[in-house]
């Protein structure tokens, strides 16, 4: 086996693939915050194997196809968008760049993608809603706090977001080991260990403590959590979220929305057709990116399955474990109607900011078009199972 190239990643003119935005955020965060992003539940086996599926997949091209002209934009959950690749929602992201949010929504919306803020996003719906066009999804937390549910539902709708996707795969913490190792809390606790990593990343501390204090402004005005009260996110699940969340639930927030709704988190095929009966517009079938259930099959293991069971249903999205363009296509030559995926963004947000993702939505974007073309298909409608070899 001929060894790979040995390099080193220093800055974002390094960074040819999203494992190269890893290590450049290995390198320019405080630990914590990077264990944060990188880690994921107990083992960590789902999020392994959540990109290890892809590779037990083989891709089978056609040839003497004329490839000057791909087109690789979809449809999804009624918005067109150029790329067949959701960013999905992630918390916090001013912990990681003190841009955050308004870096990825930038991002997206220049890259004519599907944007979706988290609940415990770091800069507000209202803002997002205000300051970016391109199509935004509110990714929905259930909490006790009934007052707080219908807040974030009247935010949502006056920032005329396009679509609330509820995550069902959280009705209590995944257990973020090395959350509980470094600490990691919001806002942060500091520990020896910390201080000195803080003290080691001096460009990340000076942004944190002199730009913008960071506020989880969604929820803050409701509850403590994640503001002055040092809360683990495994705290927040816990005391915050509803554990009595249920299927009438769900219908009830679908109504009280009355728009596009989604259910991020479904991985069963009886989950699924209950997604289709009761009316929801599209699942992600997702383990979180392995941050819940730690032995939770891999997402794009279990595609075919759902596909099988509901395709042309319900809108199908493959969420976790997508590093290349090509097992976004591999997702739907499977069945799935777009791939999504956090990190892949995410460690390009902490390593380089706005600059980073928009970087890193390049790079997808030519893999995805230059794989398209490999495949011998100008669009990704014409991907089939026809395309695929399991090993
Ligand atoms: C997440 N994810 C997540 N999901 C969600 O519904 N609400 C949230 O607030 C968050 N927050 C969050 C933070 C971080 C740091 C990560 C890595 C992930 C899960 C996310 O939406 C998505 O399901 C996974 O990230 C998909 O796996 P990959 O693409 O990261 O491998
Ligand atoms: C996480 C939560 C915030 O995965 O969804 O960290």
């Amino acid at each position: 086996m001929r060894d790979k190239l040995k390099y080193t990643v220093r800055q974002l003119e390094d960074c040819h693939n999203i494992e190269d935005f890893r290590r450049l955020a290995k390198r320019r965060l405080p630990f914590p915050m990077y264990h944060y992003i990188d880690g994921a539940a107990e083992d960590e086996l789902s999020k392994a194997r959540n990109t290890a599926a892809f590779d037990d997949v083989d891709l089978v091209p056609d040839v003497l196809v004329d490839a000057t002209k791909v087109d690789p934009s979809i449809t999804v959950l009624g918005r067109k968008t150029a790329l067949p690749l959701i960013l999905s929602p992630t918390a916090l992201q001013r912990m990681f760049h003190w841009q955050g949010e308004r870096a990825v929504a930038a991002a997206a919306e220049k890259f004519g993608l599907w944007f979706g803020i988290s609940t415990v996003a770091s800069v507000s719906i209202a803002e997002i809603g205000a300051n970016y066009s391109g199509p935004k999804l509110l990714q929905y937390y259930y909490h006790k706090d009934r007052g707080l549910n219908a807040a974030l539902l009247d935010e949502a709708r006056a920032a005329k977001f396009d679509a609330v996707a509820l995550t069902v795969d959280t009705i209590v913490a995944g257990k973020r080991e090395r959350c509980k190792r470094t600490g990691f809390t919001s806002p942060l606790k500091l520990t020896p260990a910390s201080i000195a990593s803080f003290a080691t990343h001096p460009r990340w501390t000076l942004n944190y403590l002199f730009r913008e204090k960071f506020d989880i402004p969604n929820i803050s005005p409701h509850i403590d959590a994640g503001t002055n009260v040092e809360t683990s996110v495994q705290d927040y699940f816990d005391n915050m979220l509803d554990p009595s969340m249920n299927w009438s639930n769900a219908e009830k927030l679908r109504d009280d929305w009355g728009g596009t709704f989604c259910l991020k988190g479904i991985m069963s095929v009886g989950d699924a057709r209950r997604a289709v009966a009761m009316g929801a517009d599209a699942i992600m079938v997702s383990n979180h990116g392995g941050r819940q259930l730690d032995g939770a099959r891999a997402p794009f293991d279990q595609l075919d399955e759902i596909v099988q069971a509901v395709g042309g249903d319900i809108e199908i999205i493959c969420d976790g474990g997508v590093r290349r363009g090509s097992h976004v296509l591999k997702s739907l030559a499977t069945g799935a109607t777009a791939a999504s995926g956090g990190r892949l963004y995410l460690y390009a947000l902490a390593a380089a900011g706005q600059a980073g993702v928009e970087r890193a939505l390049t790079i997808l974007q030519d893999e995805i078009t230059r794989s398209m073309k490999l495949m011998g298909v100008s669009r990704v409608d014409q991907l089939t199972p026809d395309h695929l070899r399991r090993r």
